[in-house]
């Protein structure tokens, strides 16, 4: 590692309550982030197996700024390599998927099987004596760069290491269980939605960890019932506090303990009236009553089912100061004609195009503004309370976000203050 990367940044107490702000704008942490975190030892969700149903589907997505390719081999088996020529660095797949026999660079036409084994290039011998290749040029030796694959019950995850401990080791009982839950059945894709958000992707991450916040800056879901911090919930997390979930079981408060702890306070707003109210009606299909579970995975995976609502988001950062983020919304092949019509309205009350996540990237927006020119000053990480990282039996906590930047500084060798003798 660069020794100045951190150029005298430190993160001032050993239980990450402050986080200094240098963290989100420095483009040379951004770099780091790219080698230390997406190309260190973590597994990444790229792609659901349900996309790849046929020999040759194949999809593009990222691993940090990295642009991947995630295909299904003639025998079936999941690959993963990454989405760059091995002759001169093009882009070597375009769009977001499809199917194929092989792929065939836009530039010299070099083409590559499905396993991203190097199987033609043009001219090769040369011409009547003239140019190609010199004899000593293997195909075997020029394939693509591939990554290891991982497919647990159908999510399909990548890491570029090969000393990154077993996916199942890594993910720990806490995600393994909610896997297990969100893909107990066959899932079908019900589409995608993508947004362009300008903060840094870790603030995202933050959000995401922060149960509190949702029944505070989303007033539609906290006004009818969906999420709000006077039901119960809690927030779980593996042994190294690296991914998290919370849950949330909707109609355990009444209108009245909502008017009463939300006195005063505008995200609850019995004022607010629906044209439509089937928007949020939602259809208990779990039998453990859990009405909302979010699952974020170390580092930037994340497993939603809000409501009816199902999704995976691929968090794809783009910059210090900017992100994509990628929505795979998905249903179960048993839904009913009901069920899938709630899902769908629901995706539209939770997605950017709704109320939701377009409240989520403001926020993000508004906090990369709020800090532009920030370095050592910090956040105050201490709802929940402060000190051990802990699971939570409230949902107005933001202790797993500690858990985040717990994990993120011992990858980034980053400089954390010392305990107190
Ligand atoms: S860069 Fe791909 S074939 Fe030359
Ligand atoms: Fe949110």
């Amino acid at each position: 590692m660069h020794p100045n990367v951190w150029h005298g940044l430190t993160w001032p107490a050993t239980d990450f309550s402050r986080v200094p702000y240098g963290v989100f704008t420095d483009r040379a942490i951004f770099a780091e982030e790219q080698e230390r975190i997406f190309r260190g030892p973590i597994w990444i969700n790229v792609a659901l197996e349900a996309e790849l149903p046929n020999a040759g589907d194949f999809r593009t997505s990222y691993v940090g700024e990295t642009p991947i390719v995630v295909t299904r081999a003639d025998d079936g088996s999941v690959h993963a390599f990454v989405n760059r020529c091995a002759h001169r660095g093009t882009l070597l797949v375009r769009g977001q998927g499809g199917n194929t026999k092989d792929f065939t660079c836009v530039y010299h036409h070099w083409c590559y099987d499905t396993q991203g084994n190097l199987i033609g290039v043009p001219f090769r011998r040369g011409l009547r004596g003239k140019g190609g290749m010199p004899p000593s040029f293997d195909l075997a030796d020029h394939g693509l760069e591939t990554l290891r694959v991982a497919a647990y019950r159908g999510v399909v995850f990548v890491t570029f290491r090969d000393d990154t401990e077993p996916f199942e080791d890594y993910a720990d009982t806490v995600s393994l269980a909610y896997l297990d839950r969100m893909f107990h059945k066959p899932i079908e894709i019900i589409g995608y939605m993508r947004q362009r958000i300008p903060a840094n992707w870790k603030l995202y991450l933050e959000n995401l960890k922060d149960a509190n916040h949702a029944g505070l800056l989303h007033q539609v879901p906290t006004t009818f019932g969906l999420w709000r911090n006077t039901q119960a919930g809690g927030s779980s997390m593996d042994k190294k506090r690296r991914h998290e979930v919370h849950y949330g079981y909707l109609d355990t408060d009444t209108e009245e303990d909502a008017a009463n702890g939300y006195e005063g306070f505008t995200p609850y707003n019995a004022t607010l009236k629906l044209n439509d109210a089937s928007i949020v009606d939602y259809t208990n299909e779990w039998n453990d009553n859990i009405s909302s579970e979010f699952l974020s995975f170390f580092p930037s995976s994340v497993f939603q089912q809000f409501a009816n609502t199902l999704a995976t988001r691929q968090v794809r950062p783009r910059s210090a100061a900017e992100f994509e983020l990628f929505w795979t919304v998905f249903g179960y092949t048993d839904d009913s004609p009901t069920l899938r019509l709630a899902r769908l309205k629901q995706n539209n009350l939770a997605g950017p195009g709704g109320v939701v996540s377009m409240e989520d990237g403001e926020v993000g927006r508004l906090a990369q503004q709020g800090i532009k020119r920030e370095r050592t000053s910090h956040s105050v990480i201490e709802i929940g309370g402060k000190g051990p990282i802990e699971d939570q039996t409230t949902v107005i906590t933001e202790v797993a976000v500690r858990g985040f930047w717990k994990n993120y500084c011992e990858l980034m060798g980053a400089p954390v203050a010392r305990a107190p003798e």
